[in-house]
């Protein structure tokens, strides 16, 4: 590999002019963006137009054909993860793909195989791991100061932030709603933050309340009832081998007064936190005492310090900061709730190590 790491984009939608290319990949030193892929032909030439990237595909399978590509950055809609993790994997490329970073287990474990025949890395985009607050409350529950941790409590709920394009809400595309896409975020966060105990069973329930319908009106605005084939509520209860509980919410849509809540509170036998606020409750000589974690200072935007995790990695030949052996326990988890819902009985879940 030259001094410069060479990029490929696949997916150049959203989240990619948004927060992988500006701030992300162009905060990296030595990072040359040398190809584009889209489907949508106009969008990826716009976006090579606007930051002067050469090379323009429609299928990533030729942009994988570039030798010179030393990562590729997979920002497409979910059900497009795994062909293109696993191609780019077999090209000789290191990954990082956008959460969820498939939406089954039998997908991971196609990733995991192709994974294990390569040197390369593969990390999954889990950017709130990366922000400062999440870093200062790792940081402190490391120093072992909860004690064990014997129920954690998990959020990630919407009144009305309903994502429209048919990337999220055709099941095709997506793989799952609101369980899939958001709920993905607080529960990598909540797990990584108890150092990842292993889930053992899981029970759950999805809804569909009010995306069919037009009680609620969508603050990104309408989007097709017809295409719409997710849920728009999920709820699950996870037990873990070690004899802890979780809780998890994940809505899109319900009657709650702040636009969104993403959180996480890990109750421990010697003091409670709550990601990311940093709030924490305990009690010393049965004096209660309450407190407030500050935020690292001096990081960059979470999804800038996740990228440049990921070249730091590649550059200095270290494993996968957010690797897929964490990442299977937490599809599994979510893909458990679903199944539990559709059996209306409780799923179990394999050891995958
Ligand atoms: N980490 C975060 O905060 C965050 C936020 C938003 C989205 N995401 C994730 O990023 C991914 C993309 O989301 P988005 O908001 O950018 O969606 P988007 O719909 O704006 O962009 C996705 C792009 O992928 C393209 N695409 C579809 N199939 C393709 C294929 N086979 N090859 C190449 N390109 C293809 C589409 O044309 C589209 O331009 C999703 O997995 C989503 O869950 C993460």
């Amino acid at each position: 590999m030259s001094k410069t790491l060479k990029v490929g984009l696949i997916g150049t939608g959203g989240i990619v002019s948004g927060a992988h290319l500006k701030p992300g990949w162009l905060a990296v030193p030595d990072v040359e963006i040398v190809a584009a892929c889209d489907v949508n032909e106009k969008l990826a030439q716009k976006l090579a137009k606007d930051f002067e990237i050469p090379k323009v595909f429609t299928d990533f399978r030729d942009l994988l054909k570039l030798k010179e590509i030393d990562a590729v950055d997979i920002c497409t809609p979910n059900k497009v993860h795994t062909p293109a993790v696993v191609a780019a994997l077999e090209a000789g490329k290191h990954v990082l793909c956008e959460k969820p970073l498939a939406v089954t287990v039998e997908e991971i474990l196609a990733m995991r195989a192709a994974l294990r025949k390569t040197d390369r890395i593969l990390m999954t985009a889990q950017h709130h791991r990366f922000s400062p607050e999440s870093v200062a409350i790792k940081a402190w529950i490391e120093t072992g100061v909860l004690g064990e941790v014997y129920h954690t409590r998990v959020n990630a709920i919407r009144r009305n932030w309903l994502p429209i394009s048919p990337g999220f809400i055709d099941p095709k595309l997506s793989g799952g709603g609101p369980c899939m896409d958001i709920g993905v975020h607080a529960l990598d966060t909540a797990l990584w933050l108890m150092n990842f105990p292993k889930p053992v069973r899981v029970s759950g329930r999805a809804h569909t309340n009010f995306a069919k319908g037009f009680d609620i009106p969508g603050a990104w605005g309408e989007w097709d009832r017809t295409l719409f084939g997710v849920e728009d509520f999920a709820s699950g209860y996870v037990h873990f081998e070690n004899g802890s509980t979780l809780v998890l919410e994940a809505s899109w849509l319900q009657h709650q007064e702040k636009p969104e809540e993403m959180n996480a509170t890990l109750l421990g036998r010697k003091a409670s936190v709550s990601w990311p606020d940093g709030r924490f409750h305990s009690v010393v000589n049965r004096t209660l005492v309450d407190g407030c974690l500050h935020p690292h200072t001096g990081r960059k935007p979470a999804h800038t310090e996740e990228i440049l995790a990921f070249a730091h990695a590649i550059r200095g030949g270290k494993p996968s900061p957010v690797p897929i052996e964490q990442t299977i326990y937490v599809i599994a988890i979510l893909e458990a709730i679903m199944k539990s819902s559709q059996a209306n009985k409780e799923v179990e879940i394999p050891n995958f190590d």
